[in-house]
């Protein structure tokens, strides 16, 4: 059995890993451990998606907790390297652009330990982003780079990767999306937007989370502005991420005046999935949430200057905005005249079998060279 480490931190890594966790199980031939890194810890943002998408409990947790971007690195590798030095690992495997991704992905090479990135070759193109950052030095030394559209490929190949590592095999998130779609009834459905008190399609589903939009206050205080105006016109939810709320607090701001805005915790991965789903548009700058609407068909606007995933600009139902035209574009969003987008190519559920695949290829290449050298 081969020793596979799947290493997750942050929200957005639960749901890309447990699809591969399944299917690496299914193959028979892997020992699959889950390493938690403790980026996110609060219950929502972390094992209530274990739950919902009925993952067992990590193997190993790291619990490395907040701090500055060198403190929670640092932290990451130091307690990564224990468990590396103390099981044997035949491969890690990370996942997205966050912190534990970086962390994980040199420490692992350092020991010799191959690594293997999925969500690879995703470019914003803007390194005041701390996830440009996370993507560019984890695709620079990961062995294996998995890429989720031609865009990936496009950018590893403008850096010099060499063709081998790359594999195109589509986007793991929408092999999670596609399962918990298939666990939402009309019940479930109806009880929740019945206690949020809101009613199918006549709602705005917002996330705000990223630093250029939540860290400065006048920017912060200029958004929040907007979204008291639209929920005059119409319901608007916003399960509100920490960092979010803590900048809120920090800056003595308060809302919810307009009786349509409601401020909620952050959800739990099934019900997100259903508020999304039954959204009138949704409002985010999150990464993951473009790909979903995109499958969804559903209008999205994304409010930052750049994305790292231009094909649910290109191909899907997805549009950046800033708040000198958000008025205007969702108001032609709620116009029905949004484009329709269509699903990109491989986004049809089977990312994760494509990507044990390759692993296999990969672990009986290594091996058979192994025995190779040493035979010579
Ligand atoms: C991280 C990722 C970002 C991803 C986001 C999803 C990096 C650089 N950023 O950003 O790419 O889109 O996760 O959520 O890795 N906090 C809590 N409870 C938690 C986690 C965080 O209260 O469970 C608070 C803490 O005050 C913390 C702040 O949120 O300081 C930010 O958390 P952090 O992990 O540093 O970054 P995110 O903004 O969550």
């Amino acid at each position: 059995m081969l020793n596979v480490f799947l290493v997750v931190g942050a929200r957005p890594n639960f749901m890309k890993m447990a699809p591969l966790y399944f299917a690496l199980e299914k193959a028979g031939v892997f020992n699959p451990v889950i390493v938690h890194t403790g980026q996110h810890y609060d219950y929502e943002m972390s094992l209530a998606f274990f739950e919902d998408l009925e993952l067992p409990e990590p193997h190993y947790f790291l619990g490395a907790g907040s701090g500055t971007h060198a403190e929670q690195t640092a932290r990451i590798m130091i307690e990564f390297e224990k468990v590396l030095l103390q099981q044997k690992a035949d491969l890690v495997i990370v996942f997205g652009d966050v912190n534990s991704t970086l962390a994980c992905s040199i420490t692992a090479r350092k020991l010799l330990v191959p690594v293997a990135h999925v969500e690879a070759g995703l470019r914003s193109f803007d390194e005041t982003m701390p996830e440009e950052i996370n993507r560019k030095l984890t695709d620079g030394i990961a062995n294996i780079l998995f890429t989720p559209s031609p865009d990936g490929d496009k950018n590893l190949m403008n850096e010099g990767v060499d063709h081998g590592r790359i594999h195109r095999v589509g986007n793991i998130m929408i092999d999670a999306l596609m399962t918990i779609l298939e666990t939402i009834d009309a019940s479930y459905e109806k009880t929740l937007l019945q206690k949020l008190n809101l009613k199918k399609s006549n709602y705005v589903l917002v996330t705000l989370h990223r630093p250029s939009n939540v860290d400065d206050r006048d920017t912060l205080a200029k958004i929040l502005d907007y979204l008291e105006a639209l929920s005059k016109k119409t319901s608007v939810v916003f399960p509100m991420h920490p960092r979010t709320k803590r900048n809120m607090e920090k800056s003595g701001m308060n809302v919810g005046r307009a009786a349509g805005l409601r401020i909620i915790e952050p959800l739990r991965y099934k019900e997100f999935i259903t508020l999304e789903k039954n959204a009138m548009f949704v409002l985010t700058d999150s990464g993951g949430i473009q790909e979903e609407t995109t499958y969804l068909g559903l209008a999205c606007l994304t409010l930052r200057p750049n994305t790292e995933r231009p094909i649910t600009v290109t191909e899907g139902t997805n549009e950046l905005v800033d708040l000198s035209n958000i008025e205007q574009e969702s108001e032609w969003s709620q116009s029905g005249n949004w484009k329709k987008g269509k699903i990109p190519e491989l986004w049809d559920g089977k990312t994760a079998e494509r990507i044990a695949r390759k692993i296999i290829e990969f672990c009986e290449g290594s091996r058979s060279g192994q025995r190779r050298a040493g035979d010579a």
